[in-house]
């Protein structure tokens, strides 16, 4: 037996991940944003749902404050023994200080600074540090990262103005099976916006569209870097 062994989850099972969710909810320093009750209102579910369907390889996120989604899907793919680590790229300077600027590191929702100090805490609670690297930096950086190759990216950064297009722009080429957009509502305009443009992307399909959460497949044109970080990979599994 291999000590990893490279899965498609088709149909991972909800209550599993229900309960890591819970897990993460319960025992995080700060909390964990996009959590209600059901699927619909709840993408964290989603999101994990298809990095599993994915079958395994890298999975980029962009917005992780407190560390809630990302440390749900490392949680998530060593559960099912899934290759790949998840990376996350954040200024982690405060709740959206570039919008609404206070001068200060804090949460207003929980009272905990959102700050790199915050984040390791909760990744080495969860045990998920050989799972996860951490970018500080707005998305933009992420022109540094093509050469890691993506299956999946969730996009939950910058929802206003330019911020959701250009996070598509620069996920849509570096990903090759699934991007998940967070907050897709009548009170985020511009994530609908990019949303749409995903949609119409030729090489994309929209494969989920349920409350808050939009998921897009890619049906052509694997990109070359992830193409050979997958074909690595199964080298090592087989
Ligand atoms: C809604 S929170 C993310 C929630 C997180 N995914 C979770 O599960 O709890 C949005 C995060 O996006 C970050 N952010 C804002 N602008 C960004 C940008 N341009 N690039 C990357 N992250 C950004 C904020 O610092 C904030 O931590």
């Amino acid at each position: 037996m291999p000590d990893r062994v490279y899965i498609t989850v088709e149909g991972p099972d909800i209550k599993k991940l229900k309960w890591i969710t819970n897990l993460v909810k319960r025992d995080i320093l700060g909390r964990v944003a996009n959590v209600m009750d059901n699927k619909e209102t709840n993408n964290v579910e989603v999101v994990m749902e298809y990095v599993l369907r994915a079958g395994g390889g890298n999975h980029l996120e962009i917005g992780t404050l407190f560390g809630g989604s990302a440390i749900a899907v490392a949680l998530a793919k060593k559960k099912y023994n899934q290759p790949g680590m998840v990376v996350c790229v954040d200024p982690l300077n405060g709740y959206y200080q570039d919008k609404f600027p206070d001068h200060s590191m804090m949460d207003k929702v929980t009272n905990v600074p959102v700050t790199p100090t915050t984040l390791f805490h909760n990744i080495t609670k969860f045990g998920v540090g050989d799972r996860v690297l951490v970018l500080r930096s707005k998305s933009e950086a992420i022109a540094n990262l093509v050469d890691m190759g993506f299956t999946t990216a969730y996009i939950d950064g910058d929802h206003w103005g330019d911020g959701p297009l250009n996070d598509w722009n620069l996920v849509k080429d570096i990903t090759s099976r699934y991007v998940i957009f967070d907050n897709l509502d009548e009170f985020h305009i511009d994530v609908m916006y990019a949303c749409g443009c995903a949609d119409d992307d030729p090489k994309w399909d929209c494969v989920y569209q349920e409350g808050i959460s939009f998921v897009v497949e890619r049906v052509v044109d694997v990109p070359l870097a992830t193409m050979d970080v997958l074909e690595r990979m199964e080298c090592q599994t087989a």
